[in-house]
């Protein structure tokens, strides 16, 4: 869909899937329920972990200001971001009022893991060696921690409840960028290799693997995020854009590409598996949007992030010395020089619940 021209068709389909969904919402909101799904189990990277590489041995972290300062908390957690991710508004609006722990942190115990978990793993992909360079956790790896989990939550709740937990969670996924942009893009030996298209190949037979995995560890509801306009994030016009100030569209269609493919791979697990509901939650068409055209949603700055000077600045790069970080992220889509800032993050997360009606109908 493109983002000035919406013919008068598409135009009331969308305005009638939000009406829908927020009359859904609404009943849910006014009489005071319990969540709309037990739990919300995630994995993943950087995009979604909430503060397990704090626990691990890897320089990509978040622990420290300027991230968080715009928190619940106003504390750094191990969100890449000055505030919530986008994922953490999704469970808002489901109704919960606390999020799911970080597995590796000592807050993933007793009752805090009846709402479920996060094992996701900033600089983790669906290329295992992608996690192993960054020392972060890699998908399989976050599985076998699934399984603990599982075992954990069968002696909290009793085998029956753990189950229907179990199967009735959401279950969400967000992997590939850090495949291609802190790996694919870097490594001269993947790139002679592989063209961009082999190597999203190789990236979505591990997607076909992991999905195969975790439904037979029990999940029925799975989202999974596409791959992002990663041409447009600050730090790759800087590293691949050969001084230019636009999107790099080299990267954005490999990106495009790969969301094809794993749109049909998604398609093609929910004919195989039976009962099992997937949707490919689409963030590069409203990020590219907000990128394009920043002022019509409320931003002022799409090229820099607000970390430092905002064109290199992630993780460690980014930190209470940076100089130029700005005072305000609200107007900034990027918070640094790779991810979100809270203020877009409300936008994706936005897009994510029209795009998840089916998850949790
Ligand atoms: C940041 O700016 C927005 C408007 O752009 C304003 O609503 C908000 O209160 C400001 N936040 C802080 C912490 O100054």
């Amino acid at each position: 869909m493109g983002c000035s021209k919406f013919n008068s068709q598409e135009t009331s389909v969308s305005m009638v899937v939000v009406v829908v969904s927020l009359l859904f919402f609404s009943t849910f909101l006014l009489t005071d329920a319990q969540p709309l799904v037990p739990a919300i189990i995630t994995f993943g990277d950087s995009a979604v972990d909430v503060g397990n590489n704090n626990y691990l041995p890897t320089i990509f972290k978040a622990d420290f200001p300027p991230y968080g300062r715009d928190f619940v908390s106003h504390t750094p957690t191990g969100r890449f971001c000055n505030g919530k991710l986008a994922t953490d508004f999704t469970a808002e609006t489901l109704g919960f009022t606390n999020f799911a722990p970080a597995y590796l942190s000592p807050q993933a115990s007793g009752n805090n893991l009846l709402i479920g978990a996060n094992f996701a793993s900033a600089a983790s992909g669906y290329y295992d060696k992608t996690a192993y360079l960054y020392h972060a956790l890699s998908l399989p790896q976050q599985l076998e921690y699934f399984k603990e989990y599982k075992s954990k939550l069968a002696n909290l709740a009793g085998s029956s409840k753990a189950s229907s937990i179990i199967s009735g969670a959401l279950y969400i996924l967000s992997a590939g960028s850090s495949d291609f942009v802190q790996n694919y893009y870097i490594d001269p030996f993947l790139y002679k290799v592989y063209s961009p298209d082999e190597f999203s190949n190789i990236l979505i037979q591990r997607f076909s693997s992991f999905i195969n995995e975790l439904y037979g560890l029990g999940a029925r509801r799975i989202g999974v995020t596409s791959l992002p306009p990663f041409g447009c994030l600050p730090a790759a016009i800087t590293l691949f854009g050969f001084g230019s100030n636009g999107c790099v569209s080299r990267l954005n269609s490999d990106a495009q590409n790969f969301n094809k493919k794993v749109t049909s791979a998604a398609n093609q697990l929910q004919e195989q598996l039976s009962g099992l509901k997937i949707a490919i939650f689409d963030i590069y068409t409203p990020l590219y949007n907000i990128i394009k055209s920043p002022s019509k949603y409320g931003f002022a700055e799409a090229r820099r992030g607000c970390c430092g000077t905002g064109t290199v600045e992630t993780s460690v790069l980014c930190n209470p010395k940076s100089i130029g970080t700005c005072s305000n992220a609200t107007e900034y889509v990027f918070w640094d020089s790779v991810h979100p800032s809270q203020a877009a993050n409300q936008q994706l997360a936005d897009s994510l619940l029209v795009q998840g009606i089916i998850l949790i109908s």
